[in-house]
């Protein structure tokens, strides 16, 4: 048994499949796979722009990881045909920082910020009068004799990413033009992701191998692309290279990855709730004391994918796991599921 099931839905992206990602990346809005509705706004909204010479509206792209707001950045500096400067959250430390990058733009350049939920509040103020005015208050010196410059900056675009919307200050989300949610993606979307990254790849692929990777990704690009890889493996060991559906079927046993896409960490937060909690309402905190897993880690990454599948259920007392999750588990649901004391800690709706 290879021991690789945390990989499939890790959070952090190692150097090594930065590049395989960045291969896979789609490059323009025609190859950007599914999210309709946003990709037709932001060609209106890339066209306006260019014809009035003007830089885009701020953006702001928020989801679960791993559904594209880094590439939908990537491919917008691409369209408008601009440099792209980035950075995250919690690496612009001070003002300075701020500033170094700012003033090194170019005029209509995108600026991206990766987490911006987590920039801490001084470099998040004065990021405000920037988004507006394209100003910067820097101070200089200390104490009564402290002045304040004006700075200007070239006139550029921020788009902003974050998988927890909920963080994000209200002023600082008032100041994004262009605000936009990423979806988990349907089936035939996810088929023709993988069948399009087998291609680059160099994988054969079976139609109906493709639709079972889709069925198992968590909605995810990411985790599609991830198991496609993990597959090729086997295929490559097991199958001269031709990915078919019982290699897939294999493969996927042995990633513990089941026929919903969960993979053990899913099923343990379900049977924890189901076995130590009475299928809940429990608390993100609790839970996560429970299960092992940071509550940050429970609620980015586990908890979008459980209620997108209709397992999981967040009440005003808890979270709570619905009737399909003992269908799934195999469990039997008790009779009676009404009054059922709070056993969580934080209300679910300060996460
Ligand atoms: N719409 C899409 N069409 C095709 N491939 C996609 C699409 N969206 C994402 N991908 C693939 O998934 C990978 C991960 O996407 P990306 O890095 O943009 O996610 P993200 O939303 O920025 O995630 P995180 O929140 O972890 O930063 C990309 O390298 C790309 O190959
Ligand atoms: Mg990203």
């Amino acid at each position: 048994m290879i021991n690789n099931e945390e990989n499939l839905t890790a959070k952090t992206v190692t150097p090594e499949e930065e590049k395989v990602e960045t291969t896979l990346r789609p490059r323009d809005l025609t190859e950007f796979v599914g999210q309709q509705k946003l990709k037709k706004n932001l060609k209106v909204f890339i066209e306006a722009a260019k014809k009035r010479n003007e830089p885009l509206d701020h953006c702001l792209f928020y989801s679960p990881p791993g559904l594209g707001k880094t590439t939908l950045a990537h491919i917008i500096s691409n369209e408008l045909g601009v440099n792209l400067r980035s950075t995250t959250g919690p690496v612009l430390e001070r003002v300075g920082d701020l500033a170094a990058i700012l003033t090194s733009l170019s005029e209509g350049d995108v600026f991206f910020i990766d987490e911006i939920h987590r920039l801490n509040h001084v470099v998040e103020e004065a990021l405000y009068p920037v988004m507006e005015d394209f100003k910067l208050d820097i101070i200089i010196g200390q104490g009564p004799s402290a002045k304040t410059i004006k700075l200007d900056i070239p006139r550029f675009t921020l788009i902003g990413a974050t998988t927890r919307a909920g963080l994000l200050t209200s002023p600082m989300r008032a100041r994004f033009g262009i605000v936009e949610y990423l979806d988990f993606y349907n089936l035939e979307e996810l088929k023709s992701i993988i069948l399009r990254s087998s291609k680059i790849l160099k994988v054969n692929m079976t139609e109906e191998s493709a639709v079972e990777i889709a069925l198992r990704c968590r909605g995810t690009p990411r985790i599609a692309n991830r198991l496609l890889r993990r597959i090729r493996d086997f295929a490559d060991v097991r199958a001269d290279g031709n990915v078919t559906l019982p290699i897939v079927e294999d493969a996927m046993i042995s990633l513990g990855v089941d026929a919903k896409g969960l993979d053990s960490m899913d099923i343990r937060i379900l049977s924890t709730m189901i076995d130590k909690f009475s299928g809940g309402p429990v608390g993100i905190d609790t839970l996560s004391v429970a299960v092992s897993e940071e509550a940050d880690t429970l609620t980015d990454v586990y908890e979008p994918y459980l209620i997108q599948a209709g397992l999981l259920a967040r009440t005003s007392r808890g979270r709570v796991v619905t009737a399909a999750a003992y269908e799934h588990l195999k469990k039997p649901k008790p009779q009676t599921q009404t009054e059922i004391p709070f056993q969580g800690d934080t209300p679910p709706s300060k996460k």
